[in-house]
């Protein structure tokens, strides 16, 4: 199998047939579920998932997507491991190792991950962090193909708002897939430099053209996808109403999307913020496709657990 023993912990670490490949498989277990007919390809195979973070989607979607598949998965908060109490993580990932065949994590800093994964001999999936959401990112690579059909590479799509975790993860998957994608943000709260820097160099493979703007109506001209996320991710929470008002012009509303095509559709990978960075109405017109976008966590991380802990 594909991605057999490895880890999942940013896009940019998957080949351009590897991410094809991994939506094909997502695709394909999207089917069996209607049919209520999944292979348990993981059957007798126990995945952990520790969150540092709050979660509804992650906790969920992987817990049910491990069921499905024939396995079990173990929640482990941070406020229960003696992680949380200053185990180190290389110990934690050593011991875990020889109890489980994956391991979920949800954290602060990317650095965090790379540290479980050096330590660890079992696949790390990255469920979130400050940096990136690689999970996210894939199932609204599928969503945007259900919706829009499979050639990446005719469609442009632009991300409005916070320079963060789903902005950075958004380059990554855009360079892989070669679809154009313009993010528009504040000046200070562009994405990071050394994903942008990394992005472009696989876009020069597959073509796709990433750019950078401070202007948010520049970015949806002619943009089929629209995407925007919380203006304080987790752990922002006391900058909340400071990022309000920097946030302000970015909000992705009727007006802004008067300069959009009229086909374009706004996706959000939740929790949205109502009248902060989405309205109700811009929100509640894009319900059809928003949750499809939550449903299909489900079946893409399916495909990553099968693929890399068979
Ligand atoms: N989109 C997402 O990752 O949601 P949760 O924070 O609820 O897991
Ligand atoms: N950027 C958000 C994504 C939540 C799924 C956060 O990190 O909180």
């Amino acid at each position: 199998m594909f991605l057999k023993g490895r880890d999942l912990l940013s896009i940019h670490d998957l080949g351009v047939d590897e991410v094809e490949e991994l939506l094909d498989f997502a695709a394909e277990l999207k089917t069996m579920c209607k049919m209520d007919a999944t292979p348990h390809l993981l059957k007798g195979k126990t995945l952990g998932m520790i969150f540092e973070k709050s979660s509804t989607r992650t906790r969920v979607s992987f817990e049910v997507g491990m069921f499905q598949l024939g396995g079990s998965a173990l929640f482990l908060s941070n406020r229960d491991l003696q992680l949380g109490r200053g185990e180190p993580i290389k110990d934690t990932a050593r011991v875990l190792s020889r109890y489980l065949d994956g391991i979920m994590i949800r954290t602060f800093g990317h650095d965090r991950l790379v540290e479980f994964a050096k330590y660890a001999d079992i696949p790390i999936i990255n469920g979130l962090s400050d940096l990136l959401h690689p999970c996210q990112v894939l199932t609204d690579l599928l969503t945007i193909r259900e919706f829009k059909g499979k050639r990446f590479k005719d469609l442009k799509m632009a991300y409005v708002g916070d320079g963060n975790n789903m902005a950075n993860s958004y380059l990554y998957g855009a360079a892989k897939v070669g679809m154009a994608l313009t993010v528009a943000t504040p000046q200070n709260h562009k994405p990071n430099d050394e994903v942008f820097k990394n992005a472009l160099a696989d876009a020069e493979k597959t073509g796709a053209q990433l750019q950078w703007t401070e202007d948010p109506i520049a970015a949806v001209k002619d943009a089929d996808v629209i995407a925007t996320d919380t203006w304080a991710s987790m752990g922002q929470e006391a900058e909340h109403d400071e990022r309000k008002k920097i946030f302000a012009p970015y909000q992705v509303n009727e007006e802004l999307l008067s300069h959009a095509h009229k086909s374009a559709i706004v996706m959000h990978c939740l929790p949205a913020y109502r009248g902060e960075e989405i309205t109700d109405e811009v929100f509640e017109r894009n319900a059809d496709v928003i949750f499809e976008e939550a449903e299909n966590r489900l079946h893409v991380q399916k495909a990553i657990m099968a693929a890399t802990m068979r």
